[in-house]
This record gives structure tokens, C-alpha cells and sequence, in this order.
């Protein structure tokens, strides 16, 4: 191993700790279709699961078999049946769905049993639980077609995954579901995963697509809000098919209380762990958050944020600001509010040809903090800086310096201020210089 390489590999490791941390004990279900098991990149997929449970992801995996069901199909002379999308299982494409879901969960649990010394796998001793999680029901007829055993989720059994979970298995999923009648039922998977994110209450919905890209979101920062994901499934027609169903689930897991998802290109190499272990991904993340909630500040809203800045002035926390100054700058400032009130600001200061910009006045008022707002305002400001070539953020604090370190800031001294800045500066106030490169 050359020196560079090493310090390579050492830096990387660092650099995932905080995820480490942040994953650890935290549940993610993860979405894959079947095209996952007759791919080459089968055996390091479950390497890299086997490495997120020992790192204490509690994982749910729900794999699809449509390629292996419509083999199977054609091997007895059928094709397969669709009426508006929805596949229509006869008797004879349901026995298709049991055994590509029979074998699929067979040969699953099989690599999930490896463990020669010198492989990945060695010491991982990992145990895989499937059952009968999924109560389904019959979809029915719909526009005078009968789907037969083409079923919806009716209900999942939470505390049964739950109880797999906590006893340190992984838990398997298919395209079945049992009804009450005793019978089976083919069920999409991806519906089955967003029953299970939603009544495990899960933190992560993962999808792996088959496409080579997922949307980039809005240029590097692959990120889109709920709405903005929304919007996106009904205005991008030429999304492909299983982009459009994963996000569709990852959309149906927010809506239901689940605080993120992530499209992951499946064929990228260790994509999974790159997109959940480091700060740029290789995907697209959903997040429930949303700036929607903020705008650009207007010369209505003084009033309002004059009543939150002076209390926060007086006791010496933010800089006193006259109404004349508010009106002046109230292009710079960003608000949240609630209600017709100013619950929160942030005002940003761009030095261009410095290539950064200040963050001042960053205020929740008492009574909405704890909520996030001001992540999200400083989230907003980092988000705009970087759409605007900035390269550095900083602000000058004289009590919140921690809070900023805690957000990726450092202690920086005077002299990286922009001059200008440098002169304005009010020695006595006697501020720390936080910096966060962007
Ligand atoms: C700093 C501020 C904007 C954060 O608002 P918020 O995120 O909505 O909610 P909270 O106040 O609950 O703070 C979130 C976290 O930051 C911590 N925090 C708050 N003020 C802090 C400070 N001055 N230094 C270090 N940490 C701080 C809180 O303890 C909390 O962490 P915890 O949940 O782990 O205990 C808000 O506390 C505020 O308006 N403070 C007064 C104005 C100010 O100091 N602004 C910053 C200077 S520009």
C-alpha cells in the first residue's frame, strides 16, 4: 500500500464516523427489485448489508421478483398480464410468484450465510427472519377487470418485524402477502416497503434503482424536499419505470412519517455505502424538512422581526438592529413564519469577490425552537451560497460559537474576515469568527 493510499483509506474512515454514529441503532428499509439477484453485483450488495448490521443498522430488506416471475411465465408458454400497471395474477401467475419468491428468498438467505475466513463475511454470522409479516387482500375488480390474486397491503404486523429487529435479524420481504382466507396474494413490493417503513416508523426508506442516474435534484446538491419530489413524479414523464415507483414509495414513506429516503443507483459500485456514509452520496435524498416554509423577508415583516430581534439584543445575543437598518437591509434577511408571525430569521451578507458570505442575525423566537428552524435557515443560506460560486460561510458570535462548531464551523481568526468586513468590525463586542468552508 503506497503512503498515499493509506492516508487515503484513513481519511475516508474518519470521515464516515459521524454517520457511523448517526446510523447506529436507527432502521432502514430497504427497497431492491429482482433484477438484484441475477446481477453480478449481488454478492458485495449483501457484503455491504452485512457490514451495516455489524455497524447496528436494523435492516429490513423487500426484494421484487418481476423479472424472475415473468421467466417463469414463459417458460410455461404465459406472458404476463397487466390491466392499468397493475399486474393481474391468475392461479397459474400466482404459482410463478410463490417460487420466484420461494427461490428468491432461498438463495438470499444463503449468501447471508457466508463466512470463509478471508472473506467480507467472515465472523458476520448473520440471521435472516421472514414470515408472515404482510396481511394482504384482494385489489379486486377494477374497471370490469378482476385482478384475482393481485392483492394490497392491509395491514403489516409491526411488532412481529420489530421483535426480528431487536433480536439482531435481518428481516426479508417479498411479493407476497397472506390473507385472512388463508390464502396468498402477490403484492407490490414497493407498497410492502412503505407499509413497513411506515409502521416500524423508520428513519430511512432506501430504493435501489436499476437506472444507471436518479434525478440530480437541483444541481450537486442531490436533495429534494417532499413537495419538490412530489412535483417532480407528476412533471417528469420521462422518468424510468422503476425511478418513477421508487420515488412514488420514498414520496408515500415521507408522507407517512418516515424523515427520509434515498434513490441509490444500484450498479454503482458500494453506491449504498457512499450514499449513506458520506456527505456528497451518489444519490438522491428525500427529506420531509423543507424549506418551503421560508421566504425572503419583506418590508411588511420589520415589525415582526424587530419583535424578535430586540429581546435577543437586549440580553446581548444579537447585535441591536434599528428599524431604519431592518428596512435597509430586509433584502438579506430570510423569515419563517407561522401563522402571519416572524417565528424565525437569518440574514445573509455576500462578500463575492472574497467568494464567501456572512450569516448574521440567525433568531428563532422562544416558544418554536427546538424544532430545527434555525438548521433549516442556516441549510437555506449554505444552499444559496453555494448556487452563488460562495465557497465559505462565517458568522461572528459572541455566545452561539459552539452551536456553530456543532454545524460544521471552525474557530477562525480575524484575519480571515473579508477586509471590508474587517473594518466594520466592532472590537469591542469581542465576537468569535466562525468558518465553515461550503
Ligand atoms: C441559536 C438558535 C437560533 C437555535 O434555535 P433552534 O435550533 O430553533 O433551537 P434551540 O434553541 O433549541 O437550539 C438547538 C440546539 O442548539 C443548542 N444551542 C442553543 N443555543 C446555543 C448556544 N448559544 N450555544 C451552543 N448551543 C446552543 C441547544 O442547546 C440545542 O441543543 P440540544 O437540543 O442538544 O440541547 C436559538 O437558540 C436562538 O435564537 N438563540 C438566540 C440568538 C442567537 O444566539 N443566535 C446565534 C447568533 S447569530
Amino acid at each position: 500500500m503506497t503512503e498515499t493510499i493509506q492516508d487515503d483509506f484513513v481519511r475516508s474512515f474518519r470521515a464516515s464516523a459521524p454517520y457511523v454514529h448517526a446510523h447506529r441503532g436507527r432502521t432502514f428499509v430497504l427497497l431492491v427489485g429482482g433484477e438484484l439477484l441475477k446481477s453480478a453485483g449481488l454478492v458485495s450488495f449483501v457484503h455491504d448489508l452485512a457490514l451495516l448490521h455489524a455497524l447496528g443498522v436494523r435492516l429490513v430488506l423487500v426484494v421484487g421478483a418481476r423479472p424472475q416471475i415473468d421467466a417463469r411465465l414463459a417458460e410455461r408458454g404465459l406472458s404476463p398480464q397487466f390491466h392499468d400497471g397493475l399486474r393481474v395474477t391468475d392461479k397459474r401467475a400466482l404459482d410463478c410468484v410463490k417460487e420466484a419468491a420461494g427461490v428468491a428468498r432461498v438463495e438470499l438467505e444463503a449468501l447471508f450465510s457466508m463466512g470463509l475466513p478471508s472473506s467480507p463475511m467472515e465472523g458476520a454470522r448473520l440471521r435472516v427472519a421472514s414470515g408472515n409479516f404482510v396481511t394482504a387482500r384482494p385489489v379486486g375488480v377494477k374497471a370490469g377487470v378482476d385482478h384475482l390474486y393481485t392483492g394490497s397491503v392491509r395491514r403489516v404486523d409491526a411488532d412481529a418485524i420489530r421483535a426480528r429487529l431487536d433480536a439482531d435479524e435481518i428481516v426479508l420481504a417479498g411479493p407476497l402477502g397472506y390473507s385472512l382466507t388463508g390464502e396468498a396474494f402477490n403484492v407490490s413490493t414497493a407498497e410492502v416497503a412503505v407499509a413497513i417503513a411506515a409502521g416500524l416508523g423508520a428513519d430511512k426508506l432506501v430504493g435501489l434503482v436499476e437506472a444507471p442516474s436518479v434525478p440530480s435534484g437541483d444541481g450537486r446538491f442531490g436533495e429534494l424536499s417532499l413537495t419538490e419530489a412530489s412535483a417532480l413524479l407528476v412533471s417528469a414523464g420521462d422518468l424510468a419505470v422503476d425511478v418513477r415507483r421508487q420515488l412514488a414509495a420514498a414520496v408515500a414513506c415521507l408522507e407517512a412519517g418516515v424523515p427520509r429516503a434515498h434513490l441509490v443507483p444500484r450498479r454503482a459500485d458500494g453506491g449504498l455505502l457512499r450514499e449513506l456514509f458520506t456527505r456528497e452520496g451518489v444519490g438522491l435524498m428525500i427529506t420531509r424538512e423543507s424549506f418551503e416554509d421560508l421566504r425572503p423577508a419583506r418590508l411588511a415583516d420589520v415589525v415582526g422581526l424587530l419583535a424578535l430581534i430586540e429581546p435577543l439584543a437586549a440580553q446581548g445575543l444579537l447585535l441591536r438592529r434599528p428599524r431604519e437598518l431592518l428596512e435597509m437591509d430586509i433584502e438579506r434577511f430570510t423569515v419563517a413564519t407561522r401563522d402571519g408571525l416572524v417565528v424565525a430569521c437569518a440574514a445573509l451578507y455576500p462578500h463575492p469577490e472574497e467568494h464567501c458570505a456572512e450569516v448574521a442575525c440567525l433568531a428563532v423566537r422562544e416558544g418554536y425552537r427546538g424544532d430545527g428552524r434555525a438548521d433549516l435557515l442556516l441549510a437555506y443560506l449554505e444552499r444559496s451560497c453555494v448556487e452563488a460560486g460562495l465557497e465559505r460561510l462565517f458568522a461572528l458570535t459572541t455566545e452561539a460559537s459552539h452551536w456553530f462548531v456543532e454545524r460544521g464551523f471552525s474557530v477562525a481568526a480575524l484575519e480571515d474576515l473579508p477586509s471590508g468586513r474587517r473594518k466594520q468590525l466592532d472590537r469591542q463586542r469581542r465576537s468569535k469568527v466562525l468558518m465553515k468552508r461550503l
